[in-house]
């Protein structure tokens, strides 16, 4: 059972979900930062994260203990589950932990750490039927894939749940099983990829969680920062 806590109006949900780690409160297990309203969201590399009150959903899921690299990976599994069962369209992750559907994202998951534990920042674009200029190219919802309107609190609820259960199904480790699956559901996988200036074939995920990409020179380990995937963003 997940314990959530709603807020009307956050700067951040991540940023509310640090500020209470470092606080030293005890926190019941599941604990989730919900907001009905995100007015300074961040987003992975120091970005903007875009958000308009119940058209979008913006939480944070507090994971306590827990150090692993591959946590952010494990998360994407939990959101594609929830958010798959939610609509027809084929849904892919693009590495690490964006959700997409076609070539246009759905949800962005910004994972940070304080001390030893993790927040784990969840947006999804629910009931958006248009976005800002400078993302429409590369931004959808599940309104415009489904036709429906989602209910905010509900989807968290849905999500959150989801993300607890696979973070229980694999002990919170990015085992074998885990990286089959999200290898399957992975865009960049046997796809053209550029990052920090080259270019390569994404081949496989690392244990860690890093992106195995094979460049003309060699076989690089991509652990961080942008990797664009031929014909998506
Ligand atoms: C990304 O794709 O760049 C990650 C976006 C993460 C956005 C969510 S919205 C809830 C939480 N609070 C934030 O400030 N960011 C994350």
């Amino acid at each position: 059972m997940i314990n959530l806590i709603c807020l009307d109006k956050v700067n951040s949900t991540n940023t509310y979900a640090k500020a209470l780690l470092k606080s030293g409160e005890p926190l019941k297990p599941y604990t989730v930062i919900y907001a009905k309203e995100q007015t300074a969201g961040r987003g992975r590399l120091g970005r903007t994260w875009h958000s308009k009150g119940s058209d979008s959903l913006c939480m944070s899921l507090i994971i306590p203990s827990y150090q692993h690299s591959g946590i952010t990976l494990l998360c994407a599994l939990g959101v594609y589950d929830a958010l798959s069962k939610m609509c027809d369209t084929e849904l892919k992750i693009k590495w690490p932990n964006d959700i997409i559907a076609g070539n246009k994202k759905i949800c962005g998951i910004l994972t940070e750490g304080v001390n030893s534990s993790a927040v784990v920042g969840i947006g999804i674009n629910l009931n958006c039927i248009s976005f800002p200029e400078d993302i429409a190219y590369k931004a959808t919802s599940l309104k415009l894939l489904t036709g429906k309107v989602f209910a905010p609190m509900e989807v968290a609820k849905t999500v959150a749940t989801s993300v607890f259960a696979v973070l229980e199904q694999y002990h919170g480790e990015l085992i074998a099983e885990a990286i089959n699956k999200y290898s399957a559901l992975c865009a960049n996988i046997g796809a053209e990829v550029e990052f920090g200036g080259k270019k390569g074939i994404a081949t496989a995920i690392h244990k860690d969680g890093s992106l195995i990409v094979s460049t003309e020179d060699n076989e690089e380990s991509v652990s961080f920062g942008e990797v664009t995937v031929s014909g998506i963003y």
